[in-house]
């Protein structure tokens, strides 16, 4: 009775979390499992960034309550930010679930199986859901243990918890709370235990990691001149011996200021690709989003990392159809996608989210425009990244070995600028950087062979 299975939607940051709760379950000496048809206990890491991403979690355990119907100790638990935007008020579509546990309470949830376990065993009735999404001081201190696979090569470290942005379409703040930041100590030990293990390559995660430490008493940093917190953690981050790469998701463009583009003319070990959400090309759009930059601005820090870094790979966040988005603020998104040439984006219809001040703005733009906008960047996406991909035949790329692809034929690996590459390998490589000479490839995978002694 102690198998569990966790399905995660959404972010990185809930795949990171899923793995604490993972580990944490695993340490109390409850099992994973990686079928869901052979689970005792299923749990719903959600999501509640768009209405979409609640629908489906919604969808998937209004079937799961009917599995309980046939197996009275079947455990139904919905975690994450679905969890703390909604609480009890879940209970009004889904009467079935056994936990909601919110974004600081994951700590929580063995001790919760632990008693919902125990009543079902002494034969107490099925009774009230335990609903915990209370706030928590220093809960992001308590996300830190990780499931690792047998031969780790990429691990996620989460630096910093919730959000004080309060862009005005998102959910964020309610649902992860305000920004708090792990003490860098904490972070680097982490990172160097994650080396230790294996790991080569860490991407640090946070809603705003550019604004890391800003709040944490006793971070340098404060004084003028002096590198932001960030940088500081990143050049710590560097100095292990074991890490080879460094990534980092998502920052913000206004706290993108120079010391962190310097960092990239110095930490090697930073990956040449920056996930930076633009959201709107539009001024005016994004004064509305709260977003306190400009379109230029943006343009500048991508420049200036361009400079720095000529083969730097962008991707970013876009949101279409925001309230009162005119044919002309689309445009103005569109002509800045086309500029950057981003390799990879994500593309979102905007979503009222309840609650948020953009939700009750006049001007909601209508689904077929939305869906049209959407389609028009889309196609845009798809060419830059064929285009960006064929450039790269014939050329050689440093790739960090991750193991064997999906169906077992070949090995895969990601370039310096976070393409996937597929290629004829051998498992002494696995977490190894090796050169790789691009012969073919399509929009989204490279196509190569290893490259002298190495591959031999
Ligand atoms: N509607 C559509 N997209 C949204 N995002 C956040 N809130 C909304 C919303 N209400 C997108 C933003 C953000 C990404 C994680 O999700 O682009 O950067």
């Amino acid at each position: 009775m102690n198998r569990v299975y966790i399905k995660t939607y959404g972010c990185q940051m809930n795949e990171r979390d899923s793995e604490a709760v993972a580990a944490l379950l695993r340490a109390r000496g409850y099992r994973l499992v990686s079928d869901e048809d052979e689970c005792d206990i299923l749990l719903l890491n959600t999501c509640s960034v768009r209405d979409l991403a609640e629908q489906k979690a919604i969808g998937k355990a209004g079937r799961l309550a009917k599995r309980k119907r046939q197996q009275p100790q079947f455990i139904l638990g919905i975690l994450g930010c679905m969890a703390q935007n909604r609480g009890a008020g879940l209970l009004d579509q889904l009467p079935d679930v056994d936990l909601i546990v919110g974004t600081q309470k994951f700590h929580q949830v063995p001790g919760y199986l632990d008693n919902l376990r125990a009543a079902r065993e002494a034969g107490v009735p099925v009774g009230d859901t335990i609903v915990d999404i209370a706030e928590e001081t220093d809960s992001q201190n308590t996300i830190r243990d990780h499931v690792l696979p047998e031969r780790p090569v990429t691990a996620f470290v989460s630096i910093q918890q919730g959000c004080n942005m309060d862009c005005t379409f998102c959910i964020v703040p309610k649902t992860r709370g305000d920004e708090r930041s792990r003490p860098m100590d904490e972070i680097v030990a982490e990172c160097r235990e994650l080396a230790g293990r294996g790991v080569r390559e860490i991407t640090l995660l946070g809603q705003i990691v550019t604004s890391y430490g800003r709040r944490l008493a006793g971070t340098p940093g404060a004084t003028a001149g002096a590198a932001s917190p960030f940088v500081q953690l990143l050049e710590r981050i560097h100095e292990i011996d074991g890490v080879a790469r460094i990534r980092f998701t998502s920052p913000h463009p206004r706290g993108f200021r120079q010391d962190l583009v310097e960092a990239y003319g110095r930490l090697t070990k930073l990956c040449d690709y920056v996930h930076l959400p633009l959201q709107s090309g539009s001024d005016r759009i994004l004064r509305a989003m709260n977003r306190p930059y400009t379109r230029e601005r943006y343009l500048e820090i991508v420049a200036a990392l361009r400079a720095v870094r000529p083969n730097m790979a962008f991707s970013t966040d876009i949101i279409v159809g925001f309230p009162g988005e005119t044919a002309e603020d689309f445009e103005e998104t569109r002509a800045a996608f086309s500029a950057v040439n981003y390799d990879m984006a994500y593309i979102f219809k905007y979503s009222i989210r309840s609650g948020t001040p953009a939700a009750t703005l006049p001007g909601q733009v209508s689904e077929e425009v939305k869906e049209s906008r959407n389609q028009m960047l889309l196609r845009l996406l798809e060419q830059n990244s064929y285009r960006r991909n064929q450039a790269l035949v014939g050329t050689e790329q440093e790739v960090l070995v991750e193991g064997p692809d999906r169906k077992g034929l070949r090995y895969m690996g990601r370039t310096r600028g976070n393409r996937t590459v597929h290629f004829a390998g051998a498992e002494r490589l696995i977490g190894q950087l090796v050169p790789i000479r691009i012969d073919r490839a399509t929009t989204s995978v490279l196509y190569g062979e290893v490259r002298g002694e190495v591959g031999a």
